[in-house]
């Protein structure tokens, strides 16, 4: 069997030069090696519920004596606690929604006093007020240990270089993945995003062996490293580690194909962390590790609220079990998913790939539409480029969807109108929705330097 690094590795200059140890243990398919792995992910799925239920009781107690708000909900839905007696009992306690977070903006619902407060983030708050979240030194530290943990899941060690291009700032994606890359024993790279041209200099001269980014700024720089006329396939790049949005299948091979990479999933959220709440591990690739020692997750039904057997699709909803600053309980993210059994890390449950969030899906004459359904077939049409946007518009009583996807540089003319064609069948065929399809020319529409926006609503309100 091959071991899935040497697979891809293809640079000697590269290793001399930074003398990285090269792990030979880790092959895909087979288990990790022990000495990979932290106290956590050596427990049985036993200890890890016996451990989850101490921190989950605790949980409850600290945020129920420290914040009004819960104190409030709790008392109205009847419950206290010591209710909580198995993991089971947690579906008893009510849900907490980023309107909660808007409304008690910006520290109220803060479980610790402001000098106990470390570091602040903040959504960007597309609509209304920004959520604001905080860590004390024991969060930090935490969230830290569980960005290290996925560095090490994706194939990350001690000496290799991290470029990490989320954005630095009240976004957790850049810090996050900052010190988390730090505790993994890993360099730093703190390139934020923006300065595409220069990122793509920086990556050529810094040679590190591993990116983290969003996949739809990995585009942009792709198609960087192209315009400056070198080919992504030969720089010192072995693995990304890409999230903050959602991304497809169709995604991963376009980035593992252009840049001769592997391409792992990391997820996470403010509310609940920020980054490495769950992490894909690089020999499955199979979805996400839910690092369960400190983040338990459920799937609830987004309309009934009632909790989904394990497999069952629904709203992912966490519930943090050892957080100070900020313990969130049964916290609805939106997100679409469903969990499954562990693989590369047996004692934590899996959560597939986040295609989509409630707060994307389009109603389009009746037809649920996810932009991650026009993302898989838009990616496999030979033709047209991987950069598209969704524009809704209202025509008479109808609402009307168009794709407007670019050219491929290299695409001969007479290939487009077939191009549209094929995408727009595949939509009819995949999605069961009639759409327009227009294919415009290479570079016009607007890249993503961080999360990608990917639809413009033209309806009247
Ligand atoms: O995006 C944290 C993060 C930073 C995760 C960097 C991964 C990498 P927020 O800005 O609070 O936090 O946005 C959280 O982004 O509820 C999902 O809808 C979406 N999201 C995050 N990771 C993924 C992923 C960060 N891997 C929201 N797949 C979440 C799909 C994701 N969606």
């Amino acid at each position: 069997m091959v071991g899935w690094w040497t697979r891809r590795w293809r640079s000697p200059v590269s290793r001399e030069a930074t003398s990285v140890p090269e792990p030979t243990a880790v092959r895909l398919g087979a288990p990790a090696p022990r000495d990979l792995l932290d106290g956590s992910e050596l427990l049985t799925r036993a200890e890890l519920r016996a451990l989850q239920l101490d921190r989950l009781r605790a949980t409850l107690r600290h945020a129920y004596a420290e914040v009004e708000l819960y104190r409030r909900k709790f008392d109205a839905a009847g419950v206290e606690p010591q209710d909580c007696r198995g993991l089971e009992d947690l579906a008893r306690f009510p849900f907490t929604t980023k309107a909660d977070l808007r409304d008690t903006y910006p520290f109220g619902m803060f479980a610790v006093p402001m000098d106990r407060v470390r570091r602040i983030h903040a959504s960007s708050g597309t609509t209304g007020r920004p959520t604001v979240v905080g860590y004390t030194d024991a969060d930090l530290s935490v969230w830290a240990d569980v960005v290290a943990r996925s560095i090490r899941a994706a194939g990350g060690r001690p000496g290799h270089k991290v470029h990490i291009a989320y954005g630095y700032g009240l976004f957790t994606g850049g810090l996050g993945a900052h010190y988390g890359a730090e505790r993994a024993g890993c360099t730093v790279i703190p390139a934020s995003g923006g300065m595409t041209a220069r990122q793509v200099q920086i990556i050529q001269d810094f040679r590190p062996e591993i990116i983290m980014v969003t996949p739809s700024y990995m585009l942009t720089l792709l198609d960087e490293f192209e315009r400056q006329g070198v080919d992504p396939r030969t720089t010192s790049l072995r693995v990304g580690i890409f999230g903050a949005e959602p991304w497809t299948e169709a995604m991963r091979r376009e980035i593992e194909d252009r840049l001769d990479i592997h391409a792992v999933d990391i997820y996470g959220l403010s509310e609940v962390m920020g980054p490495g709440v769950a992490q894909e591990c690089v020999e499955t690739k199979d979805g996400l590790h839910v690092w369960e020692d400190h983040f338990y997750p459920e799937v609830v039904d987004p309309i009934s609220d009632a909790v989904m057997p394990d497999g069952e699709r629904g709203e992912l909803v966490f519930t943090s079990l050892s957080k100070e600053a900020l313990p969130v309980v049964r916290y609805r993210t939106r997100d679409l998913t469903r969990l499954l059994p562990g693989t590369a890390r047996p004692a934590f449950r899996r959560m597939e790939k986040v295609t989509g969030r409630c707060d994307d899906m389009i109603i389009l004459r009746g037809v649920n539409v996810f932009p991650s359904q026009v993302e898989e077939i838009v990616l496999g049409v030979p033709g047209v480029a991987p950069h598209f946007r969704l524009d809704l518009t209202r025509r008479g009583r109808m609402d009307h969807m168009t794709v407007v996807v670019e050219a491929r540089p290299d695409a001969p003319a007479a290939q487009q109108e077939e191009a549209a064609h094929t995408v727009a069948q595949g939509v009819k065929d995949a999605v069961g929705v009639t759409v327009e399809v227009v294919v415009t020319d290479p570079g016009s529409l607007e890249r993503s330097v961080g999360k990608i926006q990917r639809i413009r609503d033209l309806r009247p309100s």
